[in-house]
């Protein structure tokens, strides 16, 4: 997916590095400490652009699952490579707009949009809006008249399909919050077709992440075009078919489809139920940003105890939580060495059991700098002050160079918030 400088890779001499540059000077020169988040611009916009250039003529619309990363220096990345933006609430939507991407360009997606997020899309006029219930349709419709304006919207599916992820990351299965029963169609577009200020012009699902192979995407996408087919016999036309993201990455443990093949599978289905006209969306997240960002912490201390041996570091579970939260096995390494038996249980400093990092083979003394790789999806954006621990920065690398520092707030601003509380 990305050109042999893109990424965090290691050079001759065995150092860790990112965009082709040392990840030490480059903290230096951005003047921020440990924990900081680095990403590497470059690998972002390799990576959107190949997908892109996947589609071939097709219409379509990539929308960037926003909620994997926030960054206005990442969204703007990958707008500028060419994708559109999903959201999942009204803060988000003004970060893509904020960030320049046109109003048609953004789905909105979520359980419990409120009145006020509503209001919002549909005054945006953004290219839909994605109802997850019978009874958001009917809050839909009624916040459009109390506007005077029409709402476009497509019907988020749950098409039934159970996929093998953490039960956290699983969205299409039968008892999931999300999404509208295949069941309730019907009476979904009785909704429609008696409200005049909805405007239905699509249909998605999403079945969950860390999808390794397009076959549980195919089994939803499936669900999605028959409800389509039906609807097209009835006489109504469609724009668009979204068939979600959760493309999974290679964490280390085990391969993954590239986002291109979920693409090429999807074309090929499309055309096979006759439905290639219609525009194709889908709502990649993870796998845009995830492989291009590492956190970079320090080591405070190792402890043993006999055979334990434990490596500390001044990164915890609320600067990245998908370890905790997940279960989630990301690679820790050195960033001066390569790994090295024996393994040591990495931990951050906060007071619960599950700051823990797991097992990595760090050699007989680990000091210095560590990177946890593959976390510029859902890492930042999960990340909170636990435990009276500042915000982490964020350092943006491109061409081996840093072109942009999001300072940490610091300790001081979050002492003197909680005195004021
Ligand atoms: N579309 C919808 C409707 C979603 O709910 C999600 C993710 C995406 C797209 C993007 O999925 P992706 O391509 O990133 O897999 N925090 C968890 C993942 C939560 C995903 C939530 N929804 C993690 O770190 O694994």
């Amino acid at each position: 997916m990305a050109g042999s400088h893109h990424g965090f890779r290691r050079n001759a001499q065995g150092a860790l590095t990112v965009s082709g540059a040392l990840i030490q000077p480059l903290l230096a020169e951005a003047r921020v400490g440990t924990p900081a988040y680095v990403y590497d611009l470059d690998g972002i916009r390799a990576g959107a652009q190949a997908l892109e250039a996947s589609f071939g003529g097709a219409p379509h619309l990539t929308a960037y699952a926003v909620k994997a990363n926030t960054a206005g220096t990442i969204v703007r990345t990958l707008a500028a490579a060419g994708t559109g933006a999903d959201v999942v609430s009204g803060g988000e939507l003004e970060v893509a707009l904020g960030a320049g991407i046109p109003p048609r360009r953004i789905i909105m997606s979520g359980v419990a949009k409120t009145d006020a997020e509503l209001d919002q899309a549909i005054s945006h006029d953004i290219f839909a809006i994605q109802a997850e219930s019978l009874e958001e349709l009917d809050r839909l419709a009624a916040r459009a008249r109390t506007l005077g304006r029409r709402a476009r919207l497509g019907f988020r599916l749950k098409p039934g399909v159970a996929i093998d992820s953490h039960a956290h990351i699983a969205t299409g299965h039968d008892a999931a919050k999300f999404g509208i029963a295949l069941d309730h169609v019907t009476a979904a577009w009785q909704r429609v077709d008696t409200h005049p200020e909805l405007h239905a012009v699509g249909l998605s699902a999403h079945v969950g992440s860390m999808l390794r192979e397009p076959t549980p995407y195919l089994a939803a996408a499936r669900a999605v075009c028959q409800v389509a087919l039906a609807r097209r016999a009835s006489g109504h036309a469609l724009e668009y078919l979204d068939f979600g993201g959760g493309f999974g990455i290679d964490y280390g443990g085990a391969p993954a489809s590239e986002p291109a093949v979920f693409v090429e599978a999807a074309l090929g289905l499309l055309a096979e139920q006759g439905l290639e006209a219609l525009t194709l969306l889908i709502e990649p997240g993870r796998s845009l940003v995830a492989p291009f960002g590492a956190l970079v912490a320090t080591v405070v201390q190792n402890k043993t105890e006999g055979d334990r041996r434990w490596t500390m570091l001044d990164a915890g579970m609320n600067d990245f939580v998908r370890p905790a939260l997940y279960g989630a096995k990301h690679r820790i390494e050195l960033l001066d060495a390569p790994t090295a038996e024996p393994e040591w249980r990495v931990v951050g400093p906060v007071c619960e059991s599950s700051d823990d990092f797991g097992a990595h083979p760090l050699g007989p003394s680990p000091s210095g700098l560590v990177a946890l790789r593959d976390a510029g999806a859902y890492g930042f954006v999960l990340a909170s002050e636990y435990n009276g621990r500042a915000l982490p920065a964020e350092v943006f690398v491109s061409g081996g160079k840093v072109v942009h520092v999001s300072q940490s707030p610091g300790r001081a601003a979050w002492v003197e918030r909680r005195l004021r509380a």
